[in-house]
């Protein structure tokens, strides 16, 4: 990531949900990256906790969306409410195909569901709009890594890549939507920064319990080869805690704003090299679908 003056800014980019269906038919191994099931766990577990993550973040923005007037703003809110909702269904197919593949998502979908009700029970509306910029700017940094160099995927099953970047592709789009929303609500930057901490340590202790849970559930043991090659993505060299850490740690400056991370070309990129025009439905088929379910 790079910071740069007079490059994109938030009003520039143009947030529309793509209404994509994704084949996970055809997903037949149920360590679908790179036959590690602690890698496969960790989607899972993943893809698990966006159903209920993301309904939060839209629920937190619908909060404070009356409180604004400006009219482009007002706009990539819904662009976001519409990317975030598509994001949920989605995953919500990809968990049901998982628990027929021997991966319990659905059990962990609702394990989660209890767990975040207990986290925003009784907290402020500015606190759970505060919760939602943070993990929005946990997303962002993990969709650039991802998509910065997508061999970070190598090994993972062809449909599952292709939802993956997709989603990826719209969190970098929609990342500084609900921060502006909060700036020009509340704007206390205190209190992002100590709820940047509290979202860190959540998200890595629920994911790791999750992925503990998936392994107990479907009676697996890792080899030590599993756990080596998980390390390695997780914590080598190009791994993704190494990586993440400088775009992380921006967030605590004074005047941090998400699109000081400009990486639209990524984007760009993503639409010449790996979007699937064959999946993409187009908004009155999804329309129609998302009536009957
Ligand atoms: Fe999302
Ligand atoms: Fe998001």
């Amino acid at each position: 990531m790079n910071n740069t003056t007079n490059a994109v800014s938030s009003s520039d980019i143009d947030i529309k949900p793509r209404r994509m269906n994704f084949p996970f038919e055809q997903v037949n191994e149920t360590y679908f990256f790179d036959d590690n099931p602690l890698k496969s766990a960790f989607i899972t577990a993943l893809s698990a906790t966006f159903p209920a993550g993301e309904g939060e973040f839209i629920d937190s923005v619908r909060l404070f969306r009356d409180k604004i007037n400006d009219p482009e703003l007002k706009k990539q809110i819904k662009g976001f409410i519409g990317q975030e909702g598509h994001h949920s269904f989605q995953h919500k197919r990809f968990n049901q195909s998982l628990k027929e593949l021997g991966f319990d998502a659905v059990r962990v979908e609702s394990d989660f569901e209890k767990d975040l009700e207990y986290t925003i029970n009784g907290k402020s509306d500015r606190q759970r709009l505060a919760y939602t910029v943070c993990f929005e700017h946990l997303t962002a940094i993990m969709s650039d890594y991802f998509l910065r160099d997508t061999s970070t995927l190598d090994g993972l099953d062809d449909t599952i890549k292709d939802l993956m970047l997709w989603h990826t592709v719209e969190e970098i789009e929609h990342k500084a939507v609900a921060f502006d929303l909060y700036m020009a609500c509340d704007g206390d930057r205190k209190l992002l920064r100590k709820s940047l901490i509290e979202a860190s340590l959540l998200f890595s202790w629920r994911v790791t319990k999750y992925m503990f849970r998936l392994l107990r559930w479907s009676k697996i043991r890792p080899s030590w080869k599993d756990i080596k090659g998980y390390a390695a993505f997780m914590f080598g060299r190009k791994g993704m805690m190494r990586s993440l850490r400088k775009p992380y740690m921006d967030f605590f400056r004074k005047d941090f704003h998400p699109w000081d991370h400009q990486n639209q070309n990524l984007v760009d990129q993503w639409q010449r090299n790996h979007y699937q025009p064959e999946y993409d439905r187009g908004s009155d088929q999804f329309i129609k679908t998302a009536s009957i379910g």
